[in-house]
């Protein structure tokens, strides 16, 4: 009885409503999370050599940039593209572009955040492009939103950059970071699917700091606890997909925190950072623990009225830190233990994301 309704739930994956109303007869915990709700978590797994991987050739895909495109770039090593997330209770679905693209054919898909964002939205068009090589795309970069369509399909899946999701506003002053308002929001309404990320630009400093005052309500501020303002800044976004969003229409994913690879304290190799590193961590905990910004977005998601699938990628990112473009970037100067190899770690989050809308 119960494994019925959790079936129709997974199917329609966001029926919030079922899901409370059989939880009075059943034991359901974290029903917000959604993911507890599967037979199967997702998240929680290893990663093991898959000779089949990877899913594509960087050379072949017309949308990788540089700062991603490793193997152009020299990386010598090919084990860290090998690799495959084994679930434990269940496999991961393989992907299959035709699929998805017959699956979303004449739908908007648009991922909504920074540069994590952006490998993301590049590995889902590339995975796409290797099933369907011959297919007509279209490719426009721009300064705020970035569009890959595949023409036969009438899919179009957008890039949406806004580091904070919040607004940062030119004012007198200069660049103020608002947390409590989303202007740009407008141009993420009628999406079919909206993918978010945000948190590293929360952490910058000196120069690669995005503003140069935050307003917090009446406040206007010098400087503030990051973390804080991470949490204040994606309650505002969480009130703003509560109130614009139609959860009937429109399928919501929270993209979770990708961890950085710069302390190898972390992972109890003081000396280490990703550079050099050829293989992930083996088994399924990394000694650091989670980092506290992915308790701050468990803790918004699981407030919000509107149920919104949170791709749990913190912890299966974390054992990666074989999976960065170091100095093998063809943009970034010095050491990139931030952003991801293509192909690499996002594919993963891509299938991730699929199973999450099939299974
Ligand atoms: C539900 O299950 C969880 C985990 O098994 C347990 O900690 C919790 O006490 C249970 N709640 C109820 C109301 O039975
Ligand atoms: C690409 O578009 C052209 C012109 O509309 C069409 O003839 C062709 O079949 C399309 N290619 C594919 C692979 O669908």
């Amino acid at each position: 009885m119960g494994f019925k309704v959790y079936n129709l739930c997974l199917f329609f994956l966001f029926c919030q409503q079922a899901l409370v109303a059989v939880s009075k007869h059943h034991n359901v915990t974290l029903l917000r999370g959604k993911k507890e709700v599967s037979w199967c978590n997702l998240f929680i797994g290893s990663w093991v050599i898959d000779p089949s991987y990877p899913l594509y050739d960087s050379a072949s895909c017309p949308f990788i940039d540089a700062e991603f495109d490793c193997q152009k770039f020299g990386r010598p090593d090919k084990q860290y593209l090998k690799y495959s997330w084994k679930p434990d209770s269940c496999a991961l679905p393989r992907f299959d572009g035709v699929d998805f693209l017959n699956r979303w054919r004449g739908k908007k898909i648009m991922f909504v955040g920074d540069s994590l964002s952006l490998n993301m939205w590049e590995s889902l068009s590339c995975m796409i492009h290797a099933s369907v090589p011959n297919a007509n795309t279209s490719y426009f970069r721009r300064e705020s939103i970035s569009t890959v369509m595949f023409q036969d399909y009438g899919v179009t899946i957008q890039l949406y950059r806004t580091p904070y999701l919040v607004d940062i506003v030119h004012e007198n002053v200069g660049r103020v970071l608002n947390l409590d308002s989303i202007e740009a929001g407008n141009a993420w309404i009628g999406s079919d699917m909206l993918i978010f990320n945000s948190w590293h630009w929360w952490t910058h400093t000196g120069n690669s700091q995005g503003w140069d005052f935050i307003r917090d309500g009446p406040n206007l501020l010098k400087d503030t606890d990051r973390l804080g303002a991470f949490y204040k800044g994606l309650t505002t976004w969480a009130r703003w997909v509560d109130l614009n969003v139609d959860p009937t229409k429109t399928k919501v994913f929270f993209q979770g925190i990708s961890p950085t690879h710069y302390q190898g304290q972390e992972w109890n190799q003081p000396r280490k950072s990703c550079s050099g590193e050829l293989e992930p961590l083996s088994g399924s905990s990394y000694p650091a623990g989670l980092p506290p910004a992915a308790t701050i977005v468990n803790k918004v998601l699981k407030n919000m009225k509107n149920p919104v699938y949170l791709l749990d990628i913190t912890l299966l990112s974390q054992l990666r830190k074989d999976a960065h473009p170091s100095v093998y970037s063809g943009d970034h100067a010095g050491n990139d233990c931030s952003h991801w190899c293509l192909p690499g770690l996002p594919d993963t989050w891509n299938q991730l994301l699929n199973a999450a809308l099939t299974m």
